[in-house]
């Protein structure tokens, strides 16, 4: 199975079949799965630009609805993280006569809200509805719709150029990327930068984190991909910086060219791509034979303690969630629920699969013998907020990079 690659129209080779996916992020109401949407999830790399990319696309709007149901301000840790960067930026970026900063996916507004108390001209574009007015509960101001290089030429007539225009978590998430692209270029005031942070490939390759590959994540960039995407749309890769949230993320700084010195990072950074063997279908085909051994090993363990009678409850449902369940072929029989603090996954189920979502109080007020962490990137978190499961014997499960309990 090949496709063609969304940024430079080379041949894209599937390398990792996760088979047949519902959405991520859908959360179905347990009434409402008799025609559930399937499609089958195939990642592979392009044979020129080396983008990592999935074969088979969602429509944006199918994914985005209104009632999107992720909360970027669901963890104290990110919480922490989005407002150092909003810092970083009003210290550094944002110190000009009448600075004006855009946030591609502002979500429920955990970065620009800090910007907006600061006082500083700024956008969100956020096409989820609900999200988008929880950030304009918070002062900011939002452009309910989708970026790309027809909403640029807007902004730009209404705001004038970005100092700063950043994204989160969101960038990956864009199959159009390549018109994102030619809308930063032509909004980007000529000094500014685009900053973007999101998982890395990298990360996922070393620690084999499968599940991070669902519908919304349409790439998993590298660095080279990166670079070779920018110079194509007429900006420069400036500087890459790794960051450990999400379980492994980078954090790109793009240009327009020649107005920002390159760092030494970027050049540190290729090189060890290329010692990771990153831009080679081979490192993906190992992946998959990874990925099949963590599938055996935990549904295999699952099996096992669920006949020896052990209670096994699900921590967290992120959209992770729905690639390891649906891939290992994980229900309700092994695992009765998963506890999840998001009020809009609660009373849910996690689709494909249908194991229900219930509120943390459902874990804490009967702890059961083992819990399979899916929110494995908030585990220092998680781990501390339950200290009392494991001190009552409580273990935990994970999966990434292998299957073991803790
Ligand atoms: P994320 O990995 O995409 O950030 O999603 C994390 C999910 O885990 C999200 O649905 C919220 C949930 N979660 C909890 O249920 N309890 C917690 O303490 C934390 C940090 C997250
Ligand atoms: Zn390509």
């Amino acid at each position: 199975m090949d496709s063609t690659c969304r940024i430079c129209g080379g041949i894209v080779k599937g390398s990792i079949d996760l088979g047949p996916q519902p959405r991520g992020n859908a959360f179905p109401r347990p009434g409402d799965v008799a025609d559930e949407f399937f499609y089958r999830l195939v990642v592979g790399m392009c044979d020129s630009c080396t983008m990592v990319q999935l074969l088979d696309d969602i429509p944006q709007e199918i994914r985005y609805h209104d009632a999107y149901p992720y909360h970027a301000s669901g963890s104290a840790v990110h919480r922490g993280h989005f407002e150092g960067i909003a810092q970083h930026f009003l210290d550094t970026e944002l110190t000009g006569p009448d600075p004006f900063i855009v946030e591609i996916g502002s979500n429920d507004g955990v970065m620009l809200s800090k910007i907006a108390q600061a006082g500083v001209r700024h956008l969100g574009i956020e096409p989820s509805r609900e999200v988008a007015e929880m950030s304009k509960a918070k002062g900011v101001r939002v452009l309910p719709e989708f970026f790309d290089e027809s909403t640029a030429p807007r902004i730009l007539a209404e705001h004038g150029p970005a100092d700063v225009m950043f994204g989160a978590n969101v960038i990956a998430h864009i199959s159009h990327l390549a018109s994102v692209l030619r809308g930063v270029k032509r909004l980007l005031a000529p000094t500014g930068i685009f900053v973007f942070e999101e998982p890395y490939l990298g990360d996922v390759v070393e620690q084999t984190a499968f599940d991070l590959l669902y519908d919304e994540h349409s790439f998993v960039f590298s660095v080279r991909a990166i670079q070779a995407a920018a110079e194509r749309f007429g900006l420069e890769l400036v500087d890459a910086e790794p960051d450990p949230i999400h379980g492994g993320s980078m954090r790109y700084t793009l240009a327009q060219p020649g107005a920002r010195p390159v760092s030494r990072g970027v050049g540190d950074l290729l090189a060890r791509e290329d010692s990771q063997r990153l831009g080679e279908h081979a490192t993906l085909e190992e992946f998959a034979g990874r990925a099949r051994r963590i599938r055996d090993d935990l549904i295999g363990l699952l099996r096992d303690l669920h006949g020896k009678g052990m209670r096994i409850a699900g921590y967290g449902a992120p959209a992770k969630t729905t690639t390891v369940t649906n891939y290992c072929g994980i229900g309700p029989d092994l695992v009765p629920f998963i506890c999840d603090s998001t009020p809009s996954k609660q009373g849910r189920l996690i689709a494909g699969s249908h194991i229900p979502v219930k509120p943390p109080a459902a874990f804490s007020d009967d702890y059961p013998d083992y819990a399979l962490l899916f929110a494995w990137n908030h585990a220092e978190e998680i781990m501390a907020k339950e200290r009392s499961f494991s001190e009552r014997g409580g273990r935990w499960i994970l999966y990434v990079p292998d299957v073991r309990i803790v």
